[in-house]
């Protein structure tokens, strides 16, 4: 009976003592054989962890015979530091592997030659408006703007151009609605700025812009194209000054020695109103193929502003006096840099463009 026990008790021992062994081969062979950090966490867990073989074995020491335990927990003990070690171990071996896997991927090659970042250009025709622009705000003028799509109202009522009358037909509009309407010149927002300034004096302002016509495209003419308007008003403002403005304006965009001459013309909202003719800049005014022989070149329309356009909108035209001008930004541009074409402007060709680079 006794030997009979004992025999029982030896071979439940080999089983349990079995069980540690096999748990130490199977952990063992796992950790050995993770290919990355989270199947070894993962088995961390397994081994390891608090609910894992490793602790279970812990807990099933409690419930053994006294004489058994030393025995059964010193071989946990040991199986548990093996495990550990070979998890640490393998974990470093893991790590380094990433780190190279990663510095291999993010390998830059530093021997190949960069990429040129391709920077923009400015325009040609915004390179002239911002030299106007500053020109300008030297003198204390101030930068106004207003909407391409304008009302009838501010771009010909206003300006002394009522429905009937035959100055309409000067510039052929491309109409939205019978009120509405692409502008046609930027004397439009010379009108708003009238308007709003409620009889206030003084007004000096340019204002840049697009403006639109029905023309037929061609070296010289482009349905939609670039002015400038100029508008001075105040007390005793004469046609001295404008012509001493314009003076100004022309030696700083054509170069020192420029004169200006005017000729009378006809504009609605200007009296007297004139054409403006710089001497021509390529020859000195003595005549060349530019200036076809005349010495001359005309840049822009002017005039003092008509009475009656100040009076419609709250000036009284017996205490103050204005000029206006209107400058095409193409044909100064054109000028300034020997471009013959003015569709060249529009059709953003990179090598014209290219020409305009000021950080090359
Ligand atoms: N608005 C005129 C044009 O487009 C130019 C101009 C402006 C003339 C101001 C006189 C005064 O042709």
């Amino acid at each position: 009976m006794r030997s009979c026990l004992t025999g029982t008790f030896l071979f439940e021992r080999g089983k349990r003592m079995d069980k540690i062994q096999q748990v130490q081969e199977e952990a063992l062979q796992a950790i050995n054989g993770a290919s990355n950090l989270q199947d070894l966490e993962q088995l961390r867990i397994t081994y390891l962890g608090k609910k894992g073989s490793v602790q279970a074995l812990m807990q099933e020491m409690k419930s053994l015979p006294k004489e058994e335990k030393p025995a059964f927990g010193q071989k946990v003990n040991v199986l548990k530091q093996l495990v550990t070690d070979a998890f640490d171990q393998k974990q470093v071996e893991l790590s380094s592997g990433a780190i190279h896997a990663q510095l291999e991927a993010e390998k830059i090659d530093i021997t190949l030659s960069g990429r040129k970042k391709e920077i923009g250009t400015i325009h040609p025709l915004y390179l002239v408006q911002q030299e106007l622009e500053d020109l300008f705000l030297g003198m204390g003028y101030k930068i106004a703007e207003g909407p391409e799509v304008e009302l009838d109202y501010y771009n010909f009522e206003l300006a002394n151009i009522p429905h009937d009358h035959p100055a309409r037909d000067m510039q052929d509009t491309f109409y939205i609605d019978p009120n509405t309407l692409l502008r046609t010149h930027t004397t439009a927002m010379q009108m708003r700025e009238l308007e709003k300034a409620k009889g206030q004096l003084p007004i000096k302002l340019i204002c840049p812009g697009k403006v639109y016509r029905r023309d037929d495209d061609d070296a010289t003419h482009s349905h939609q194209f670039m002015q400038c308007e100029g508008l001075v008003v105040g007390e005793k403002i004469t046609l001295a000054d404008l012509k001493g403005t314009l003076t100004y304006m022309a030696n700083a965009m054509f170069g020192e020695g420029r004169t200006v001459r005017f000729r009378p013309s006809y504009f609605p909202f200007t009296e007297p109103s004139v054409e403006v003719d710089v001497s021509c800049p390529f020859c000195n005014g003595k005549g060349c193929s530019v200036c076809k022989g005349s010495g001359w070149i005309e840049i822009l329309g002017a005039g003092m502003v008509h009475p009656h356009v100040l009076e419609m909108n709250g000036f009284d035209p017996e205490k103050c006096s204005g000029f206006a001008f209107g400058v095409g930004l193409e044909r100064v541009a054109m000028l300034k840099y020997g471009i013959d074409d003015i569709r060249n402007f529009y059709t953003n060709d990179m090598r014209f463009l290219k020409m305009f680079n000021r950080f090359d």
